[in-house]
C-alpha cells in the first residue's frame, strides 16, 4: 500500500465528499434569489390556490406545455428547477421510474413483501405503517437529491383473471379489500395533514386494465369491453375508495380502451367520475406513453393535435411521455385546445406541488427536512418488513399437524427447489436495491443443520438432471422443505401465463422428493398469481403448503419463523386459486365478471364464480384454532328514503332502492362478534364477514363479497370482541344492469366462519311512502 496519495486521488476523495454530502437544493422559491422572493406565489403565509394562480399568470404557453409532461423543463426565468415527476414506491422506493437512483449515500431501501403478500395479511394498520416508512425513506432520498416526491403507485386494479403477470403487484381481487388497501396505503404515503403532503401516491391504472399480453392481444391495443354494472360494482370500487376515502393525491389512466374510448381520452372517466363524482384533489397523469399510445398504436385521432387536445379536454394533467409537450403549442394554435385547458392542468400538477413544499424555500426548513440516509434501512424498517412478511404467508395445508417443525425433532432440514436461495425473485417487480436478504435456506438455518439442493436449476426446471442429489438429500433429512413456484420470468409485466401449474418438471421433482424424503415434507411456494397444485393438495406424504408470495427481502427468515412455530401463520388468500382447467373455459379479453351458464362462461373470482377451486379466496389456516360466536347482531333493519316516492314492492326495481334514493349517512348494521382462541398457542386471526344479497335478484347478485375484515390477536384461551360496522348503502348494495347501485330489501345472509347470520332489510314505511 502506499502511504502518499496522488494529487489526483484528493482531488477524486474532494469530490466524493462534496457529491455525498450535497443536499438537494431548493426546487424553487430559492431564499438566496432575491427575484422571486417578492413574488406571490413564493410566499408561504398565502393560500395555495392563490400562488398557483400568480404562477400560471406569469408562464408563458410555451413554458406551459413543457410543464406538462413527466420531464417537466426548468423555468429560469422564475426560479423554477426541473422535475422529474416519475417515481415508483410499490412495496419500498423502487429505482423503476427516473427519478429515484441509488447511490453511495442510499444504496438500497427496505424492501417490504411485494403488495399481493402484504394484502394477504388483511391488517390494514400494516399498510398504513408501511407507507409510513417507505414515505419516510422517499423523503430522505427527496432530501439528498436522489428521488422524487411523487410516486406512481400503489396498483389497484383488481386481480380479475389468474393468469395477469401484474397481479401480484394488486391487493387482490375483491373490490372492498383493495380499496381498503388503496386508501390505507395511501394514507400512509401521504400523511394525513389537510394540506401538506408527505409525498404524493398515485392510483392507478384507471381502469379495468389488466391485461398485459396474451394469445397476441397486448395492452397497448387492447379494447376492454366492460358492462356499466361490472365498472360499478368491480372495476371503479377501489379507485372510488382511494380517491374519496385515501386522499390520493393522484390517479393514472391506462394504456387500454374501455369500450373503444382510451382512457387517458375519455371525458367521462376523467373528468365527469374521478374528478367530478369522486372529487380528485389532485392531478390525473397518463401511463407512459399513453397518449403517443392511443395516437400511435390504436389510430384514435387523424392528427396528434387532436390527440393532445382530446386528452386534455378529457382532463389529464400530466403526460408520461414527451407528446403533450411536443404537440399541445399546436393543439392550441390551431384551437382544438384553449390556453385555459392548459392552465386547467397546470392548476392540478402546481397545486400537488405546492403541497409538497416544492415552492416554499429550503428543503431542510420542511418537517420532513431533517431526514436523511439514516432514516433509510434503519433496523425498525428492516424488522417491519420481516413482520409484513410474517403476517401475509398463509398456510395452505398442514395434515397432522405436523407443522410446526420442532428444532429439537428436525435437527437436520434438506432444503431444495429453484427458490431455496432466492433473493430478488422474493422482492418481485417494481422493487428498489434491498437493503440485503434472507434466502429461505438461510432462515431454515436459523433453526436446523441444512442440506441443501436446488433440485431444478431455476423455476422453469426444464429436465431432471439435479433430481439425483435433491432426493438423496430429503432422504437423510429429519424433514425436507422445497421451496418452489415462479418468479418474473413466468410472470410479469408484459408477460402473462399462459398456465397455472408449477412449470416445467416442477411437479415432479416435488412428488419425487416427498415419495423419499425420510420426514415429513412441506411445500413452500412463491408465487404473485395463484397456482394449481392440486397433485400436492392430494399427496399424503406432503403435510404442509405455504404460500409465500414474494416475500420481500426477509421473506426466508419469515418462512423459516413459520415453520418453526416462533411465528403463527394468520394470512389469508386475496385471491382464488382455480384449477387448470378454468382457462380452457374464459380468454382472458373477456371482462365479463358475472357468470353466464348458458354460454358455459364460468364467471371470475369467488364473487361470481362457485365453481370447483384448489384453494378458496380467504382461505388460511394457524396453528391454533378460533371459535366464534355472535354476540349481538339486529334482526331486522329499515332502510329510511330520502323524499316522498312511492316504493311499489311488487316490482323487482322497487324491491331494490336506489342508493340515491336512501338516507345512506348512519345506515349501518352493527354486529359483535366473540373470536375465542381455543388452542394451546396464542394467534392471531383474520374475521372475515361476507354476505350475500336476498335470493331472486338474478343478474344483479352475487354469490357472496367481502364486507368488513379485521385482523385481531387472540393469547391462547383468550376471548376477543369484535365490533364490525357495515355501511348498508355502500357494502349491502348491488349494481343493476344500467349500473345503477341498490339496496336489495329482504334477507341478507352474513357468513363469520362457523357462523351464519340474517338480516331483513325493509323500507323505512313498508310498501307504499307517502307522496
Ligand atoms: C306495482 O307494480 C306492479 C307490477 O309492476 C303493478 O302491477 C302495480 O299496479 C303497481 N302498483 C302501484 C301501486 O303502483
Ligand atoms: C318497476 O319500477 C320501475 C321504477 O319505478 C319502473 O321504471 C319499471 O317500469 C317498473 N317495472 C314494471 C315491470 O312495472
Ligand atoms: C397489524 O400490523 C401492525 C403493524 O405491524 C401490528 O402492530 C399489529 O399487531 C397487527 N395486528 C394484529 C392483530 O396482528
Amino acid at each position: 500500500m502506499s502511504s502518499s496519495f496522488s494529487p489526483l486521488a484528493i482531488f477524486l476523495l474532494l469530490l466524493l465528499v462534496r457529491y455525498t454530502c450535497e443536499a438537494r437544493e431548493p426546487f424553487a422559491c430559492d431564499p438566496k434569489n432575491g427575484g422571486t422572493k417578492k413574488m406571490a406565489f413564493c410566499k408561504v403565509s398565502l393560500a395555495i390556490a392563490e400562488r398557483v394562480k400568480d404562477l400560471i399568470g406569469r408562464l408563458t404557453l410555451e413554458e406551459k406545455v413543457r410543464l406538462l409532461v413527466n420531464n417537466a423543463a426548468a423555468v429560469p426565468r422564475l426560479g423554477m428547477k426541473g422535475y422529474e415527476w416519475w417515481s415508483e414506491a410499490l412495496h419500498g422506493v423502487s429505482n423503476l421510474g427516473p427519478a429515484v437512483k441509488f447511490n453511495a449515500q442510499f444504496p438500497a431501501a427496505t424492501s417490504f413483501p411485494q403488495v399481493i403478500t402484504t394484502a394477504a395479511s388483511f391488517n390494514a394498520s400494516l399498510w398504513e405503517a408501511i407507507g409510513q416508512v417507505v414515505s419516510d425513506e422517499a423523503r430522505a432520498m427527496y432530501n439528498g437529491g436522489t428521488a422524487g416526491l411523487t410516486y406512481w403507485s400503489p396498483n389497484v386494479n383488481i386481480f380479475r383473471d389468474p393468469r395477469w403477470g401484474r397481479g401480484q403487484e394488486t391487493p387482490g381481487e375483491d373490490p372492498v379489500l383493495a380499496g381498503t388497501y388503496a386508501a390505507t396505503y395511501v394514507r400512509g404515503l401521504q400523511g394525513t395533514h389537510a394540506n401538506r403532503l408527505k409525498v404524493a401516491a398515485c392510483c392507478k391504472h384507471f381502469t379495468a386494465y389488466d391485461l398485459d399480453n396474451w394469445n397476441g392481444m397486448d395492452r397497448f391495443h387492447f379494447n376492454a369491453q366492460v358492462s356499466k354494472q361490472d365498472i360499478e360494482d368491480t372495476f371503479d370500487v377501489p379507485f372510488k375508495m382511494c380517491v374519496s376515502e385515501g386522499k390520493v393525491a393522484s390517479v393514472m389512466c391506462s394504456y387500454n380502451q374501455v369500450n373503444g374510448v382510451p382512457t387517458c381520452a375519455d371525458p367521462n372517466l376523467l373528468k365527469k367520475t374521478v374528478r367530478g363524482l369522486w372529487q380528485l384533489d389532485g392531478y390525473i397523469v397518463s401511463d407512459c406513453d399513453s397518449v403517443g399510445v392511443f395516437y400511435d398504436n390504436q389510430h384514435y385521432t387523424p392528427t396528434p393535435e387532436e390527440a393532445a387536445a382530446d386528452a386534455i379536454k378529457a382532463g389529464l394533467d400530466l403526460d408520461c411521455g414527451p407528446f403533450l409537450a411536443v404537440h399541445t403549442q399546436n393543439a392550441v394554435k390551431k384551437g382544438l385546445l384553449s390556453e385555459a385547458d392548459v392552465n386547467g392542468a397546470l392548476v392540478n400538477t402546481l397545486t400537488v406541488q405546492m403541497r409538497l413544499g416544492m415552492f416554499d424555500g429550503e428543503p431542510t426548513a420542511h418537517p420532513y427536512g431533517h431526514l436523511g440516509p439514516k432514516d433509510v434501512c434503519k433496523p425498525a424498517h428492516q424488522e417491519l418488513a420481516l413482520e409484513a412478511a410474517r403476517q401475509g404467508i398463509v398456510l395452505l395445508k398442514n395434515t397432522g399437524p405436523v407443522l410446526p417443525l420442532s428444532s429439537q425433532l428436525h435437527r437436520t432440514v434438506a432444503v431444495i427447489g429453484p427458490n431455496s436461495k432466492a433473493t430478488i425473485t422474493m422482492i418481485g417487480n417494481y422493487a428498489g436495491v434491498a437493503c440485503g436478504y434472507t434466502n429461505p435456506l438461510q432462515g431454515i438455518g436459523r433453526y436446523a443443520r441444512t442440506v441443501h439442493q436446488l433440485g431444478c436449476q431455476n423455476v422453469a426446471c426444464k429436465n431432471d438432471k439435479l433430481f439425483g442429489p435433491a432426493i438423496n438429500a430429503a432422504r437423510q433429512a429429519d424433514a425436507t422443505v422445497l421451496v418452489m413456484g415462479l418468479d418474473q420470468s413466468i410472470e410479469a409485466e408484459t408477460v402473462d401465463r399462459t398456465g397455472l401449474l408449477l412449470p416445467g418438471r416442477q411437479p415432479d421433482l416435488v412428488s419425487k422428493v416427498a415419495a423419499a424424503s425420510k420426514g415429513p415434507t412441506i411445500l413452500v411456494l412463491m408465487s404473485g398469481g395463484p397456482v394449481d397444485i392440486t397433485f400436492a393438495k392430494n399427496n399424503p406424504r406432503i403435510v404442509g403448503i405455504l404460500w409465500a408470495g414474494y416475500p420481500g427481502q426477509a421473506g426466508g427468515a419469515a418462512i423459516a419463523d413459520i415453520l418453526f412455530g416462533t411465528a403463527n401463520p394468520g394470512g389469508k388468500l386475496p385471491v382464488t386459486w382455480y384449477p387448470e382447467e378454468y382457462l380452457t373455459k374464459l380468454p382472458m379479453t373477456n371482462m365479463a365478471m358475472r357468470a353466464t351458464k348458458s354460454a358455459g362462461y364460468p364467471g371470475r373470482t369467488y364473487r361470481f364464480y362457485n365453481g370447483p377451486v384448489v384453494y378458496p379466496f380467504g382461505h388460511g389456516l394457524t396453528y391454533t384454532h378460533f371459535v366464534h360466536t355472535l354476540a349481538s347482531a339486529p334482526t331486522v333493519v329499515s332502510v329510511p328514503l330520502n323524499g316522498h316516492r312511492r316504493a311499489n314492492v311488487t316490482n323487482i326495481s322497487n324491491r331494490a332502492i336506489r342508493v340515491t334514493h336512501a338516507r345512506c349517512d348512519k345506515l349501518s348494521i352493527t354486529l359483535q362478534v366473540d373470536i375465542k382462541n381455543v388452542g394451546s398457542r396464542d394467534g392471531t386471526h383474520t374475521l372475515l364477514v361476507f354476505s350475500a344479497p336476498p335470493a331472486g335478484f338474478g343478474h344483479w347478485a352475487l354469490e357472496k363479497q367481502l364486507v368488513a375484515f379485521e385482523k385481531v390477536h387472540v393469547p391462547a384461551k383468550g376471548q376477543h370482541r369484535v365490533g364490525v360496522n357495515i355501511h348498508v348503502c355502500k357494502l349491502l348494495s348491488v349494481v343493476d344492469r344500467s349500473g345503477i347501485r341498490r339496496i336489495p330489501l329482504g334477507e341478507h345472509s352474513f357468513n363469520i366462519g362457523d357462523v351464519k347470520h340474517s338480516v331483513s332489510l325493509q323500507a323505512a314505511a313498508l310498501g307504499i311512502i307517502k307522496s
